[in-house]
Formats: structure tokens, sequence, C-alpha cells
């Protein structure tokens, strides 16, 4: 069966793409990473797809006059390599009300809380100031409001007493990438019976 070709957006280290460029090279991995969009010249993830061989485009937002103008020059590099399905990794731009309009269904999000707790930025600290004592990770279909799609897959990490943002962020962040590895399969299942 083909493999279903994915597009993978970053704007930073790229781990949560790493895992999931590891994860295609199984010949059973059901999707394959056709190329992998940066709004940022010197992440460190575009480093990492190049050296991994993958088709790799940086496209500064910087350059277009608006967020749609910007928005489009990505969907047409996507679409230019066949992709079915976004993976936003760490993507770090607002999208204008297009993007996932064009893309409804057909792409996801890795976020780090349990979704729908915790949206936007500043997550851990929000988490910390709650009082909850787990907190986790969210891969979900992306729609036009912010972190609020249907959810996809979860893991629960435990906030431990004397816990910073940082130590948090870095003790989810190592569930990420298996959530984000089993995660796009369970999208793409999704996707395909065309129900998200
Ligand atoms: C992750 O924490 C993810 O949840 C959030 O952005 C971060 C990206 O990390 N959306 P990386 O670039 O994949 O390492």
């Amino acid at each position: 069966m083909a493999k279903l070709k994915v597009g993978v957006l970053i704007s930073g280290r790229g781990s949560n793409m790493a895992a999931l460029i590891k994860a295609a090279e199984a010949p059973d991995y059901p999707a394959e990473i056709a190329c992998v969009v940066s709004n940022v010249a010197d992440a460190a993830g575009v480093a990492i797809a190049r050296a991994a061989g993958i088709a790799t485009a940086v496209i500064p937002h910087k350059s277009f006059p608006d967020r749609e103008t910007f928005d489009r020059a990505v969907s047409a590099e996507l679409e230019k390599h066949g992709v079915g399905l976004i993976a936003l990794a760490g993507f770090m731009r607002i999208q204008s009300p297009w993007f996932p309009d064009h893309w409804a269904g057909r792409m996801v999000n890795i976020h780090p809380s349990l979704l729908p707790a915790f949206p936007g930025l500043r997550v851990q600290q929000q988490a910390l100031d709650a009082g909850v004592r787990v907190s986790g990770c969210t891969v979900h279909f992306v729609t036009p409001e912010l972190d609020a799609g249907p959810i996809i897959a979860q893991a629960v990490v435990p906030v431990l007493p004397g816990d910073t943002a940082d130590s948090l962020e870095g003790r989810i962040h190592l569930t990420e990438g298996k959530v984000e590895v089993a995660g796009l399969p369970q999208g793409a299942t999704l996707l395909f019976s065309d129900e998200p």
C-alpha cells in the first residue's frame, strides 16, 4: 500500500520531527516524511532533516507581507511534494484562517499539555499555577481555534514536587516523540475514514 506522504513544519530544535523521521525509516511505518519546511533558517531541525536526506525548505515568514501570503507559500511547497498530512512539530507561527481551512482534517499538531487544559503559550507554568498533579502531551487535529481540534493521542506525565516549568517541560518532552510517532498513523486512519 502506498505510504501517506507527511510534511513536517518546524521552527526550532526538531526533536519530534526527528522521531518521525526515524520511525518512518521502518518499512512497516505507514507514513513517509516527504518534506520538512521551516520558517526559521537556522533552526536546528533543518540540519537534522537535511542530514537524514529529507527534502527541506526554509520559507522565512518575514519575507511575506502578511500571514496568508506566507501560508499559501508554505502550502504550495507541501503540495509540490504531494503531502497528504501535515505534522506541526514545534511550528511557532500563528496561521491565517486560510491555512487550517485549506488543510482541514489533514493537519495534526503536538502540544505539551493534556488538552483541553492549558492551550497556548507558557504551558508548563499554566500547569504549575493550576496545581495539577499530572500533565502530559496531546496530538490533535488542527482547527482554526488554537490548540482546540479533535484529540488523536495523549500521554500522561506526572508533575513532581519541586517541579519548575523547565523540569516539567523536559519530562514531558521525553514522551512527546513516542506520542507523535503513535499518533500520526491514528490520525491518518481517522483521515481516511473521513471522520476526524
Ligand atoms: C514541543 O514541546 C511541542 O509540544 C511544541 O513545541 C515543542 C517542539 O519541540 N508544540 P521540538 O522542536 O520537536 O523539539
